[in-house]
C-alpha cells in the first residue's frame, strides 16, 4: 500500500505504524471539533430559543452550562493535543519552524485563536455568564440582568466564530493553502 499523500506531503509517509497515527490524530481532532463546535450551536439555537420564557430558565441554562463545560475542556485538550501532534506529523517539530514554515506559522495562527477562545471561554463561563445567571435569579427584570445577558450572548458568538475560523484553518492546512 502506498502510505504518501500527493497533495500534501508529510512526515511520517515512510512509515506505515506514523501513518495510522497521524489518521488517528486528525480523526479524533475532527471528533473533537464536532462536538466542539456542533455543541456549542445547539446550545445557541435550539436550547437557548427553547428556553426563552421557561420560568426555570436561569437555572437550567447554568446547568446545562456546567455540564457542557466539563465536556468542552476535554474536546479543547483533545483539540490542543491531537492539533500539535498533526503539525508535528506535519514536519514541524521545533519552536523554529512555527516561524520559519508556511505550514509552522499556519499552525501559530490555530494556536494563537485557539488562545482566544480559551480566553473568551474563561470569560464567558466564570466571569459575564455567571454573573448574568445569577442575576437573572435574583432579579430577572433588571435592566443589569438583561445587559450581562447580552454580553455573555455576544462572548458565546465571538467564541463560536473564532471556533469556525479554526476548522477553516484546519481545512485549508489539509489541503496545502498558505494564507500567511
Ligand atoms: C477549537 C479548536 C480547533 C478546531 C475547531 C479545529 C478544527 C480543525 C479542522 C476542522 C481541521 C480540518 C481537518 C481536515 O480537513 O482534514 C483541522 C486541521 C488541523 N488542525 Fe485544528 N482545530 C482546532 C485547534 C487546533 C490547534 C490548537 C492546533 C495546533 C496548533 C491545530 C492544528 C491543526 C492542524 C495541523 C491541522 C491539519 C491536519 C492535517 O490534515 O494534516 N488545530 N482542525
Amino acid at each position: 500500500m502506498e502510505w504518501s499523500v500527493s497533495t500534501t506531503s508529510f512526515a511520517v509517509s515512510s512509515s506505515p505504524l506514523m501513518a495510522w497515527l497521524y489518521v488517528l490524530s486528525v480523526f479524533l481532532h475532527v471528533l473533537a471539533a464536532m462536538f466542539w463546535i456542533g455543541g456549542m450551536m445547539f446550545l445557541g439555537l435550539v436550547v437557548v430559543p427553547v428556553l426563552r420564557g421557561h420560568p426555570e430558565r436561569a437555572r437550567l441554562v447554568e446547568q446545562l452550562g456546567r455540564v457542557f463545560e466539563r465536556a468542552g475542556v476535554v474536546a479543547l485538550g483533545v483539540l490542543l493535543v491531537t492539533g500539535i501532534a498533526n503539525l508535528a506529523f506535519r514536519g514541524v517539530t521545533t519552536l523554529e519552524q512555527l516561524w520559519a514554515t508556511p505550514i509552522g506559522r499556519m499552525g501559530l495562527l490555530k494556536l494563537a485563536l485557539f488562545g482566544i477562545v480559551v480566553a473568551m471561554g474563561l470569560w464567558h463561563n466564570r466571569v459575564v455568564g455567571r454573573q448574568a445567571v445569577q442575576l437573572l435569579q435574583r432579579a430577572p427584570r433588571s435592566d443589569e440582568a438583561e445587559r450581562l445577558r447580552r454580553l455573555s450572548s455576544w462572548v458565546g458568538r465571538w467564541m463560536l466564530l473564532a471556533s469556525v475560523l479554526l476548522a477553516l484553518v484546519g481545512v485549508l492546512i489539509a489541503r496545502g493553502v498558505w494564507v500567511w
